[in-house]
């Protein structure tokens, strides 16, 4: 089974996490994969408009835990950041749908899509503390910027999960609809812009962005430094053998 599905309809491309065994946990086979979609669609005129979901009940637990152990990202060369770089700059319209958790980059990816909807299930979390790291994806910057810089620290120095009503209302989400509906609601909102002239879509994407590219780019490096340092730290260690291992973490000597 392919880990991302891509399904393009109707000048829609819909990307669909699909590892459900590990809960969607994005490997980084499935970030190159993304990556490439994404380069494709750049391309193809025939793509007016791009989906990201997961399933009605999951979006994605975040990066998979495992590769985070053996294979740590190291850099900036890497299908992690080469899929970041390509969704933070690419021209058109981007829509997520989610579903259940959105854990980590679950999270931290919204910040780079257009419109967010969300059933009434979601639960999204940025659980770095927690975990003995630190932001990433440009989050530290588009956090603040998205939902002001005192929820943006309540969200990320507790990094407890929070529901659709109070992503609603930090103004991460657009909107919320029953589980159900979700998807469909997306697609039919994703072939509503793919019907509009796409260079006028593309330019007010482009306007609406351009702003703040050089600075997502920067706090993207900069992040990326620090986060492959922390992933080598005891803290992390600890937190994601105890995931692994289903118990506690212990950090009461770190
Ligand atoms: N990486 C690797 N494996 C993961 C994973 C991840 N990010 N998230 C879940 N899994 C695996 C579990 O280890 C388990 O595997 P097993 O069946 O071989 O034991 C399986 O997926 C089911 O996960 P489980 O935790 O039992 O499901 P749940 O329904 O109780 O909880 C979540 C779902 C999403 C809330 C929970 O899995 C979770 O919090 N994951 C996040 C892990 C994380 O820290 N991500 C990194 C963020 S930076």
């Amino acid at each position: 089974m392919d880990p991302i599905l891509a399904l393009r309809e109707a000048g829609v491309l819909t990307l669909t996490f699909n590892r459900v065994e590990k809960k969607n946990a994005i490997t980084q086979e499935m970030y190159a994969l993304l990556h490439r979609e994404l380069q494709a669609a750049l391309a193809d005129d025939a793509v007016r408009v791009v989906v990201l979901q997961g399933q009605q009940d999951l979006f994605t637990s975040g990066n998979d835990v495992t590769e985070f152990l053996q294979r740590p990202p190291g850099g900036l060369d890497t299908p992690v950041f080469d899929f970041l770089r390509s969704l933070a700059d690419f021209p058109k319209p981007v829509i997520a749908a989610v579903g259940g958790p959105a854990v980590g980059i679950g999270t931290t990816l919204l910040l780079h899509c257009d419109l967010v909807y969300c059933g009434d299930n979601a639960l999204f979390s940025l659980p770095f503390v927690n975990l003995g790291l630190s932001p990433e994806a440009a989050s530290s910057l588009l956090l603040p910027l998205r939902v002001g810089p005192a929820a943006a620290a309540e969200l990320l120095m507790f990094g407890e999960p929070f529901g659709a009503d109070d992503a609603l209302a930090v103004g991460l989400v657009n909107r919320v609809l029953p589980p159900e509906e979700l998807r469909d609601y997306a697609q039919a909102q994703a072939r509503k812009l793919a019907a509009k002239p796409s260079a006028s879509l593309a330019l007010t994407k482009e306007l609406l962005r351009k702003g703040q590219r050089e600075l997502v780019h920067a706090t993207m490096a900069d992040e990326a430094w620090h986060f492959a340092r922390m992933l080598q730290g005891p803290a992390a260690k600890e937190a994601f053998s105890a995931f692994l291992g289903k118990r506690k973490p212990d950090f009461s000597k770190l």
